[in-house]
């Protein structure tokens, strides 16, 4: 997004070359008589984004950048994270695409920017690396074009999808209620498992109450945008899911942000900006799903405290995996359960389904189930989602070695990663790791090459991360055996040594 004080300054585009009318032609529609009025534009976006002055490129891709950046930043179009900027680097004119101009997104800076990379991945000779079905359930060895692999791209941290008690149970429910609930819970598609597995879950964290929703990323949309409005303000770091930039963007209020982990820039920031704002959400996440560090419960909690603020935790990769029993965040750091105003996570992870929920105070609850757009205009969970999560709950209550397994599993791949020589991020007992490579292509270069050795680990490029931190990520679960983890590592690095020797 420009900062606001760029906007402004850019308001002398509304009355620009179209003599007061907005100009939507597409850049090459527009005549050498706008030139001035493309000047002017491009010295404000060119301080917003000084990395266009650095390219090597002709007046004509300078204003292309120009206004792929707008398209972008002001007309709101496609690309949505704050890697944005960067993204223009990669754009081209359309004379050098490979493919015709054929589709209506053609003119669509962050359409051409994928086409570009897109052909960049196939004309080194690659597949590309996402969208590529496998078989079978996601476990630790999977199978992908007729080769078996070990896999450390699924999150079934538990080993629960595919667990014969949850199938077991999805299947009861498909019997039951049939494959859909049939419509919005609030009018006709209420069922018994919807309330059941709510009780549940407010009982495994401890709150009052719990909101069960069809997706995990529209919980976090539709709960943060129906929470704040203007006068009020949405804080999350450096690492947020999207679901939280947009959940936080579509409510209207006013967004801080902060460095990951960097406690004291919150407290100051928090300082500085608490008068100017009505309400304050602390956004953060139990288990950082890019680069897997567990939130500092304790801290998060002092600072909303003193500044008399909220604190919503995403659990989506911590639920079932931190805590002695799996409870998360909250019972890793032993605080009280009304320490976190507004617990969420996804039944996606761990619960083994699809959905995502809410818990916290029964007010809340009620003022979400009876008026949170995502809630009410959206079908209710599907049965087999609700029976599933239920059962997956089931067993993770029964069964606590389950978490504990995942964290010694997680313990001892970073300890066999450091005596291979690599260092991946995210705390000692984190289920996600990831191995930074610093450039998209090493990065899906080392996953193909590792694919072909028999190891299915995703690349997490551009706009995920940014280019400079692009990764392999693996997400470490309980079914992964010591000798999975001893085979796989020793590999990696000879892969990663190869590659960076042979671009020198
Ligand atoms: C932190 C976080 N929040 C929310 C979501 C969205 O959850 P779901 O994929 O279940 O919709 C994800 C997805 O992986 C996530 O990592």
């Amino acid at each position: 997004m420009l900062r606001p004080p760029v906007r402004e300054r850019l308001a002398f585009r509304e009355a620009g070359p179209g003599q007061g009318r907005r100009d939507h032609r597409p850049t090459a529609a527009r005549t050498g008589r706008e030139t001035s009025w493309f000047t002017k534009t491009f010295k404000v976006v060119a301080d917003e984004f000084p990395v266009i002055l650095q390219c090597n490129q002709t007046q004509a891709v300078y204003i292309r950048l120009i206004f792929g950046a707008m398209e972008e930043s002001i007309e709101g179009a496609v690309m949505t994270t704050q890697f944005a900027a960067a993204e223009q680097t990669a754009l081209v004119p359309e004379s050098e695409l490979p493919e015709p101009r054929k589709s209506i997104v053609d003119d669509f800076a962050g359409y051409r920017a994928l086409r570009r990379r897109i052909a960049d991945v196939q004309g080194n000779g690659q597949e590309v690396p996402f969208f590529q079905p496998r078989d079978g359930v996601s476990h630790s060895v999977i199978r992908r074009q007729e080769k078996s692999l070990i896999s450390y791209s699924g999150y079934n941290y538990l080993g629960l999808s595919g667990h014969p008690a949850v199938t077991a149970a999805a299947k009861n429910a498909i019997d039951k209620y049939g494959t859909s609930a049939s419509a919005s819970r609030i009018v006709a598609g209420e069922i018994e498992l919807h309330g059941e597995l709510e009780q549940k879950l407010a009982n495994f964290l401890g709150t009052e109450d719990a909101l069960v929703f069809i997706s995990g990323y529209l919980t976090n949309v539709s709960v943060i945008s129906h929470l704040l409005a203007r006068p009020d303000a949405v804080i999350y770091d450096s690492g947020a899911h999207n679901s939280i930039i947009t959940g936080a963007r579509l409510s209207g209020a006013k967004v801080f942000t902060y460095p990951n982990g960097d406690w004291d820039a919150l407290d100051k920031l928090l300082t500085e900006n608490r008068a100017s704002f009505r309400r304050g959400l602390i956004v953060a996440e139990g288990v950082y799903s890019m680069d897997g560090q567990i939130l500092d419960l304790k801290r998060a909690v002092e600072i909303k405290r003193k500044h008399d603020v909220l604190l919503m935790v995403d659990e989506a990769h911590s639920l079932g995996n931190v805590g002695a029993t799996g409870r998360g965040v909250r019972e890793a750091s032993g605080l009280s359960a009304d320490s976190i105003d507004v617990y969420m996570g996804t039944l996606s992870k761990t619960p083994a389904s699809s959905g995502g929920y809410i818990a916290g105070d029964r007010g809340l609850i009620e003022y979400m189930r009876f008026l949170c757009p995502g809630l009410i205009f959206s079908v209710g969970l599907s049965p087999a989602d609700t029976a599933a999560a239920m059962a997956a709950l089931d067993i993770l209550e029964r069964e606590p070695h389950r978490p504990r397994r995942l964290r010694e599993r997680a313990r001892y791949f970073r300890k066999v990663a450091r005596d291979n020589g690599l260092t991946v991020f995210g705390d000692e007992e984190s289920p996600v790791a990831s191995l930074i490579v610093g450039d998209d292509k090493l990065a899906m270069l080392l996953s193909q090459r590792l694919f072909d050795r028999g190891f299915d680990i995703q690349p997490i490029v551009r706009p995920a991360v940014s280019a400079s931190t692009a990764r392999l990520r693996f997400f470490l679960t309980a079914n992964h055996t010591e000798e999975q983890i001893g085979e796989t590592l020793p590999i990696v690095a000879q892969e990663l040594e190869k590659l960076r020797r042979s671009a020198e």
